[in-house]
């Protein structure tokens, strides 16, 4: 039985290794420590909104972020701009309304616009697409305990071009460190400077990057926040109802407990 039982064992542990190996054929991913990480980490509403800047003068340009309405700029937890602010920015994009028959300036009931660019997928849900990055050894490790998950993935592409390009096929490739297979179709979008922050904030590649990246994990899971919460809550909760249910129980078999030790 034991021994059967350690076959098992052995046998399961190289399967995984195995995967992991395979799963080790991924790009490079660089650990990034973001404000929203751990139990009681929150979105850092001055990033969100230098990541919303980022995205909207560079990253929009080719993608498109349809599924997220603009109305949750104002929402608490995400960027919490100003309801006025919100309505100016979502009249910049046009959107086709078909009771009018016709484009009109959109609004923060109206959603961000598509991709203009075809091949350049939509990324509003692109931070939990790329969350099953399991770390350099695949065990998953990594991401429970620091937290690196789809956001570093955006982080480490958009920071990871090595300045190398080819052509195939009539199409441009760079080579980028982080993106498995090694070579993307996307050119470098950041080069340092691309924006201007008000408060003068850092505009490295790096910084720009980061706050890209906190950005669309925010796109891509805005209530974050309230779920950590209610999972700390529910954790709370379950702990004093243990201790409660441990004393009701010692002083239910009180005295039939306390009979046997006389
Ligand atoms: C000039 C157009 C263009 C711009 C600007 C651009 N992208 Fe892309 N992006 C692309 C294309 C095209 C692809 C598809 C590349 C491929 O699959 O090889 C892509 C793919 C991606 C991917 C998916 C990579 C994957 O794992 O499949 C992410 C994430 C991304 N872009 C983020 C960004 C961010 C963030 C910005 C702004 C800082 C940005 N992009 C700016 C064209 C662009």
């Amino acid at each position: 039985m034991l021994k059967k039982l350690a076959i098992s064992a052995i046998a399961a542990l190289t399967l995984s290794t195995g995967a992991s190996m395979a799963a080790g054929a991924g790009g490079h991913i660089e650990d990034v420590d973001f404000s929203f990480e751990g139990p009681f980490g929150t979105f850092d509403q001055n990033q969100l909104q230098r990541g919303l800047k980022v995205y909207t003068q560079v990253c929009a340009a080719c993608h498109g972020m349809k599924y997220v309405p603009l109305r949750t700029l104002g929402d608490d937890g995400g960027p919490h701009l100003p309801m006025d602010q919100v309505r100016a920015y979502s009249e910049q994009f046009e959107v086709f309304d078909e009771e009018l028959d016709d484009f009109r300036p959109a609004k923060p009931t109206d959603h961000f616009p598509e991709s203009m660019m075809e091949t350049a997928p939509d990324l509003s849900l692109m931070a939990k697409a790329r969350a099953g990055f399991h770390g350099p050894q695949g065990t998953g490790l990594a991401q429970l305990f620091k937290g690196m998950g789809g956001p570093e993935y955006i982080y480490s592409l958009l920071t990871g071009y090595t300045g190398e390009e080819k052509f195939e096929a009539g199409t441009a490739f760079y080579e980028n460190t982080a993106f498995p297979g090694g070579w993307i179709a996307m050119a470098p979008p950041l080069y340092g400077e691309d924006v201007e922050f008000d408060d003068g904030h850092a505009n490295t590649v790096e910084s720009q990057s980061e706050d890209v990246a906190a950005f669309l994990m925010w796109a891509a899971e805005p209530k974050m926040m309230a779920r950590q919460q209610a999972g700390l809550t529910g954790v709370i909760f379950l702990t004093v109802l243990t201790v409660l249910l441990y004393l009701t129980n010692k002083r239910i078999w009180a005295p039939i407990k306390g009979k046997k030790n006389v």
